[in-house]
């Protein structure tokens, strides 16, 4: 196991990237900011290295990873582009998208990293500071969000160290992410097929397409077999205090996760609250959502009632994060 691990945790400068590239060269878990969330990452083509980030992630090993590259031509070398796919990558890497692609013969991605499977889930990230490191290290980097499996997302440096301090070897710390929702995966099936709404907006992609992606198949929900994007597990994007949608109103010993400017009766005696977005900007949301769930999860509270999210934009993502969260448990 790597817990008592002595965790490096340094601000993106220079020095940084060059100790995260030659850490991750010797097989060491590196956590970096992508613009989404932060990612653990891992030499792709190192099973050992991969092996030790599912454990540091306490992650199910069925559960394929995201190989993260510097741009569209070291793509082309783990992954298969049709059409599609190389119209989706041009217009929108780097950025918040990930394409779930065939493998190519020669994909330096390790079986490990990929499940098994004949596919490879790629993207090229936006972040000045991901981008450093993949160029810095030269090569695919797997990294899914770096937080203990189940937890929520990391928005922020502090969140990592909470989360993985003794079982990683080295944080970068870049400030708090932009985006703040994971990014959007989409499959290039025979039909393209949104695997997993993010911070890319379905309808920007639909817009590059010219026609509406297909939705992700009905057993793609749930926690048995060989899911198609395993992320949708049921219960995932978790905090440990149970979750209640759609709060009408706000109980005794409750604490609220607001939207809007909009007041929720019973708001007066919340054990805590926070606005996501008190003018109900969608991307302000997605921003603070992890966090706020976070801060909450500390407050001692029954229950984190949320008030409902308008379903269009980033909200898609929004709320399916916020649906798992509420499952229970
Ligand atoms: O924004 C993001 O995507 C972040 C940052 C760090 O890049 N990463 C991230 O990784 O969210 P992770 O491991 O938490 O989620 C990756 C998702 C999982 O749902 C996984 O099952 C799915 O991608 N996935 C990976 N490879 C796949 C494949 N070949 N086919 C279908 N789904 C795949
Ligand atoms: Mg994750």
């Amino acid at each position: 196991m790597n817990v008592g691990l002595k965790t490096l945790i340094l601000p993106a400068d220079e020095a940084a990237v060059a100790r995260a590239a030659r850490c991750l060269a010797e097989g060491g878990l590196v956590a970096f900011p992508t613009e989404t969330v932060y990612g653990l990452g891992a030499d792709a083509a190192n099973p050992a290295a991969i092996a030790r980030l599912y454990e540091a992630k306490g992650r199910p090993s069925f559960n394929p990873l995201i190989a993260h590259v510097g741009d569209i031509a070291a793509a082309m070398r783990i992954a298969r582009f049709d059409a599609t796919a190389t119209k989706l990558a041009e217009a929108f890497w780097p950025g918040p998208l990930t394409l779930v692609l065939p493998r190519t013969n020669d994909c330096a991605v390790a079986d490990l990293a990929t499940a098994g499977l004949d596919t490879v889930a790629v993207r090229v990230p936006a972040h000045p500071v991901a981008r450093t490191i993949l160029r810095a290290f030269d090569g695919p980097v797997v990294a899914p969000s770096a937080n203990l499996s189940g937890h929520v997302s990391p928005t922020s440096a502090a969140h990592v160290q909470s989360d993985l301090a003794g079982r990683i070897d080295l944080i970068v710390d870049g400030g708090a992410v932009p985006v703040g929702v994971e990014s959007t995966i989409v499959g290039c099936f025979e039909a393209p097929m949104l695997l997993r709404p993010g911070g890319l907006p379905r309808d920007e992609i639909e817009r590059v397409l010219g026609r509406p992606l297909a939705g992700p198949p009905e057993d793609a929900d749930n926690d048995a077999g060989q899911p198609l994007a395993p992320g949708m597990l049921a219960s995932h994007y978790a905090p440990r205090t149970q979750v209640r949608l759609n709060a009408g109103n706000v109980e005794a010993n409750e604490a609220l996760l607001a939207f809007g400017p909009d007041r929720v009766p019973g708001a007066e005696a919340a054990t805590a609250i926070m606005n996501l977005s008190p003018r109900g900007d969608l991307a302000e949301a997605a921003a603070n959502l992890f966090g706020y769930l976070r801060t909450l999860d500390t407050r001692g509270a029954r229950a984190i009632v949320v008030m409902p999210v308008p379903d269009h934009g980033l909200g898609e993502a929004i709320n399916d994060r916020l649906r798992r969260a509420a499952v229970e448990r």
